[in-house]
């Protein structure tokens, strides 16, 4: 397998000194070239979880493999994309899409044509001598995509990138990020808290549960030949992962609310964007 998560626990202490499991005994495969979505309520682990694969964090049991070897440092075979671009606001956008090759001491031209290039495939091509300040969130994120692509990483690790974007933009970028992982064949990580997000993009959907956060299951998305899913086939999925979740979101209201959980229970329910507002 390209990538073997085997067995990963973790735990922080908390501002009373306390120590709190985040991750239980967390085992997940991800095939070369794959794109699996990682789903769960706030607070389950997700981005720990994501920085122990960039080798930004450590676990305190287990290991995580990358074609045989263990992960122990970040490396330029993985980037991560955030939910907020991080671009520099004093470099242009070709200057901040070139950065990390110039880093690498990759020749100018070189560089500039590969930055060229990527952010042609971000559909950029008209903007890259603006600022940060002058792009719209959608195309911030896209340039932090190029960004992170021009490394030519084997794996991309998106923690929530478009959670800060409007319903449009998204899907905008949903069908971009699916063109280029078509095209380049990265294998994707991708954390969110949007089930349609999670189905609409990957091939598989590990649902996460809370306190400790746990693998609760995993759920395959189904694939058509012409890549367009009937809505039918997509929502049948979204429900199995709602289904799963319910339990878990009941759970974490229950603890924070205590004596008032029964006055919201009757209002939980999903939104149109398959979002379960700030809890999931
Ligand atoms: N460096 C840290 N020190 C202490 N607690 C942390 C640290 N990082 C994360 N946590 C806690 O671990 C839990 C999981 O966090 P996180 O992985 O960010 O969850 P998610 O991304 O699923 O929302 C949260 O309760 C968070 O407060
Ligand atoms: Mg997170």
């Amino acid at each position: 397998m390209y990538v073997t998560i085997d067995g990963i626990e973790k735990s922080f202490v908390n501002e009373r000194k306390e120590q709190v499991q985040v991750l239980d005994h967390i085992d997940i495969e991800m095939e070369k070239g794959s794109f699996v979505s990682i789903v769960g309520p706030s607070g389950c682990g997700k981005s720990t979880l994501l920085y122990m694969i960039a080798g930004l964090e450590s676990a305190d049991r287990g290991s995580i493999r990358i074609a045989g070897n263990e992960v122990k440092k970040p490396g330029p075979d993985r980037v991560v994309v955030f939910q907020e671009a991080g671009l520099f606001p004093w470099l242009t956008v070709l200057e901040n899409v070139k950065y990390g090759l110039l880093l690498k001491k990759m020749p100018k031209q070189e560089a500039e044509a590969k930055a060229i290039d990527m952010l042609k495939m971000v559909h950029l091509s008209n903007y890259i001598h603006s600022y940060p300040h002058q792009l719209s969130g959608g195309m911030k994120q896209r340039v932090s995509i190029a960004r992170a692509l021009v490394m030519e990483p084997d794996i991309l690790l998106m923690d929530e990138p478009f959670s800060a974007l409007d319903e449009q933009t998204r899907m905008v970028l949903h069908k971009e990020l699916i063109d280029i992982w078509k095209k380049t064949k990265v294998t994707i990580f991708f954390v969110t808290h949007n089930i349609r997000e999670a189905v609409l993009l990957s091939e598989k959907v590990i649902v996460f549960g809370t306190r400790p956060g746990k693998v609760k299951d995993v759920i395959p998305v189904p694939t058509s030949t012409d890549g367009v899913l009937p809505d039918s086939v997509t929502l049948h999925t979204e429900q199995r992962i709602l289904a799963i979740l319910e339990k878990e979101i009941e759970k974490v209201l229950k603890e924070e609310m205590g004596d008032d959980y029964s006055f919201t229970t009757n209002h939980l329910h999903r939104n149109d964007s398959g979002d379960m507002g700030s809890h999931i």
